[in-house]
């Protein structure tokens, strides 16, 4: 069975929580490498007390969050470092700094180009406790860090953990709908929650995810596959494609390989995205074989999708009663296509038929999904009954209520 020890689903453990809030891409790339290297431990952690035992877990927040009188509940409550890039909006991340500072038990630190005295003097009497230099030497930030876990007091209560989530779309039958339903998903959920999402397409040998996203992808799970052992959040991170919803994704190959990827490969692969994206989607098309890897861990929710007809219906039965009985309680049946009353199906037969009832169904929206191959916008990003239906899903997914505000479409950074 794989392991799921490198996920902090269940920490309350010593890990270094740090959120890394920066608009600039470079300027975040540049930090988040070097934080990268101090994982990897290209520094010599014995100079370092026991800062890096446990470990560093890093997400990243491409936007500042837009209303300070409202700050994401995760960036005042999930992160022992908070560090925020100064020069994108000086006045606005000093702002920034107060809020965190005040309101939150995190420490905060900025980063900047500018070297300019007044500016640090300035970002200190914010609350900012370390003020990094551009261009951040893994030896700088390594030392910042190590003195925020010197000062950090032994008695601090455990932190919240952070909900790192996997979901994964598994059809009872090809042609279900799994990579239209977990692409726009996927879609919904990085709008909703306004928190890094990552959709991996593990469906079929040539992947189709980002075909539906309208994306062209330049790399794919292919090469992170092959190249499982060198790994990282980094190399992931250089494999990505983002969608114009701020969705990134691992899109599936366009060949076909000589050989198919081990377990091993794939668990990599899968703890590698959840260490670096609060929330994994994965595409696992009608792949049962993927049962003895992690992405059938069982902190994953599976969402199940079938539809109504007699050999979806009976193979959704089988992968209910023999593959997921053991962990039923996250299994939720998504019933896509679905018209009600359809012929000879009612809904007590449909219960009957899965022994249990479908959470989700998914209206059958031919022309909406005409549509969107051929302009390659996502449904997500259009309103229509299937889309409406996605976006509950996804919202419940990121714990937020049902209720969708009109017209909100991107979430808490606005
Ligand atoms: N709710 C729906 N209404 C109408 N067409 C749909 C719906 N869901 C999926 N489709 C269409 O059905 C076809 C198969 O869907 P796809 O997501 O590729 O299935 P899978 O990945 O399970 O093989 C696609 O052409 C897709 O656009
Ligand atoms: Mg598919």
């Amino acid at each position: 069975m794989p392991s799921s020890s490198h996920n902090s689903d269940s920490s309350g453990s010593s890990e270094l929580t740090v959120a890394l809030v920066g608009p600039d891409e470079q300027r975040l790339r540049g930090v988040a490498d070097a934080l990268a290297a101090c994982q990897r431990g290209a520094v010599n952690r014995a100079h370092l007390g026991h800062a890096f035992e446990a470990g560093v877990v890093v997400q990243e927040f491409a936007a500042y969050p837009s209303d300070l009188n409202n700050m994401p509940r995760a960036l005042m409550q999930d992160f022992d470092v908070v560090i925020i890039d100064l020069d994108s909006d000086p006045e606005h991340a000093l702002k920034l700094v107060r809020t965190i500072s005040t309101k939150s038990p995190a420490t905060v630190m900025i980063y900047s180009g500018q070297s300019d005295v007044n500016l640090v003097v300035r970002s200190m009497r914010a609350g900012a406790r370390e003020f990094l230099n551009l261009p951040v030497t893994v030896e700088n930030i390594a030392e910042a860090l190590a003195r925020v876990t010197a000062q950090r007091p032994s008695s601090r209560p455990a932190k919240r953990a952070i909900a790192r989530k996997l979901l994964v779309f598994l059809g009872s039958k090809g042609g279900c709908g799994v990579t239209a339903l977990a692409s726009n998903f996927a879609v919904a959920l990085a709008q909703e929650s306004g928190q890094s999402t990552l959709l991996v397409d593990l469906g079929v040998p040539i992947g189709d995810a980002a075909i539906n996203l309208g994306i062209i992808p330049k790399y794919s799970t292919a090469n992170a596959l092959q190249d499982y052992a060198r790994l990282d959040g980094s190399f992931l991170a250089s494999l990505l494609t983002k969608h114009s919803s701020g969705l990134h994704v691992l899109a599936g190959p366009d060949a076909f390989a000589n050989s198919l990827p081990t377990n091993v490969a794939i668990d990599k692969m899968l703890s590698v995205a959840r260490q670096n994206f609060e929330y994994v989607v994965v595409d696992a098309g009608s792949r049962i074989d993927l049962k003895g890897t992690a992405v059938f861990d069982s902190s994953a929710i599976v969402y199940l999708v079938t539809q109504v007809g007699i050999s979806e219906l009976r193979n959704a039965n089988r992968m209910i009663t023999q593959l997921f009985a053991p962990r039923i309680n996250s299994v939720q049946v998504v019933i896509n296509r679905y018209t009600p009353r359809t012929l000879g199906f009612d809904e007590e037969h449909i219960t009957k038929a899965l022994t249990m009832p479908a959470q989700w169904r998914i209206p059958d929206d031919y022309a909406a999904a005409r549509r969107t191959q051929n302009s390659a916008i996502p449904l997500a990003l259009e309103d229509s009954p299937i889309s409406r239906a996605i976006r509950q899903m996804a919202r419940t997914a990121a714990g937020l209520s049902e209720v969708v505000e009109k017209k909100k479409r991107f979430g808490i950074f606005g």
